[in-house]
């Protein structure tokens, strides 16, 4: 099938029930769409635009995309990039950035449709799109200021600063993180970079049985699954008590659905994830204990050996006078 992205026409004939965020992070290279929460469909960091319309990669699969036009911020031109970038960046409206470019995509959407677009309208058009640090209110000023700009056909300067102590600086080489540009973890890409992916516990508290990995071993891509036996010496960290071990091993019972029973090594994240789930464990499985009241009482099962109770700190209220008496 053939679609268009960024202004270039594509052939493809991969996998069509592939999302589009994973074929644009790993086969296209184009980073500027965040990984979230995939597949979640829950924060908007992957916003992209099909046809005119925004979508969550994450969720969209790439038999959707054909014969249709992808454009992510890469795709929007200079002109665009800029007065987003600037924009944000004079009104505070970017902290870590990690949200950002798929806020800018919904706000670019949002302005095509609507040139004037008031407060109410960008809060609507922003309700996929999560924003974990910054807060919205800067957010929408910077959308307003960005509109205002593009609708006057105006240019946005970039913020200086005099550097003097006092005055106002702008966020240092946040226009990067307004475009997706700025490298976090997931957006390394070094040569020859292979990938892991864990394989929690399917139940909170669950003795393990077994762990067989023999299917998940053969996948294509694959090149190691370990396990705890493959981990030697110690395997417990933790900071007031070292109590939380790195990975489950058989026979030991898992505290929480967050505990590691195997981790796969692939050449593509995909393939790494696709055996990390086709792991196969048995289980032994206990009743969870999820609450903190019920977990310090006598008969409780041990979630860890030395009890459930880390520590013991004793408060006295009364008059400060009679205490220094
Ligand atoms: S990564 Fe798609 S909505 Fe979060
Ligand atoms: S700027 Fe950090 S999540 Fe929005």
């Amino acid at each position: 099938m053939e679609f268009k992205l960024n202004g270039r026409s594509i052939l493809y004939d991969g996998n069509l029930d592939l999302d589009l965020l994973t074929y644009l992070r790993e086969e296209a290279n184009i980073l500027s769409p965040k990984n979230g929460c995939s597949p979640q469909a829950a924060c908007g960091a992957c916003t992209v635009d099909l046809n005119g319309k925004t979508v969550l990669s994450c969720v969209t699969k790439m038999s959707k995309v054909a014969d249709g036009t992808v454009t992510t911020i890469e795709g929007m031109g200079q002109y665009r990039q800029d007065v987003f970038a600037n924009a944000f960046v004079e009104k505070g409206g970017v902290q870590c950035g990690f949200c950002i470019p798929g806020i800018v995509v919904q706000a670019n959407s949002l302005i095509n449709r609507n040139p004037e677009p008031t407060w109410d309208d960008v809060e609507k058009a922003l309700t996929p799109n999560l924003c974990r640090c910054t807060g919205y209110k800067k957010v929408i000023d910077s959308i307003l200021y960005a509109a205002d700009a593009i609708w006057r056909e105006e240019e946005i300067p970039p913020p200086t600063s005099d550097g003097k102590v006092g005055s106002r600086h702008p966020k240092y080489d946040a226009q990067k993180l307004v475009l997706g540009q700025h490298e976090y973890t997931d957006d390394i890409r070094i040569e020859g970079m292979v990938h892991g992916a864990l394989r929690f516990s399917d139940h909170p508290r669950a003795k393990v049985l077994s762990i067989d990995s023999s299917e998940a071993e053969k996948m294509d891509g694959v090149i190691r699954v370990f396990t705890a036996d493959d981990v030697p010496g110690e395997r417990t960290i933790g900071l007031i008590r070292e109590d939380w071990p790195l990975m489950i091993a058989v026979g030991e019972t898992t505290r929480y659905v967050g505990d590691v029973l195997a981790s796969v090594v692939a050449e593509k994240e995909t393939q790494a994830r696709a055996a990390a789930a086709a792991i196969k464990i048995e289980y032994k499985v206990y009743e969870p204990l999820t609450d903190m009241h019920a977990a310090m009482q006598p008969d409780a099962p041990k979630i860890h050996e030395a009890g459930n109770i880390l520590s013991k700190s004793i408060t006295s209220r009364g008059a400060v006078t009679e205490g220094e008496a």
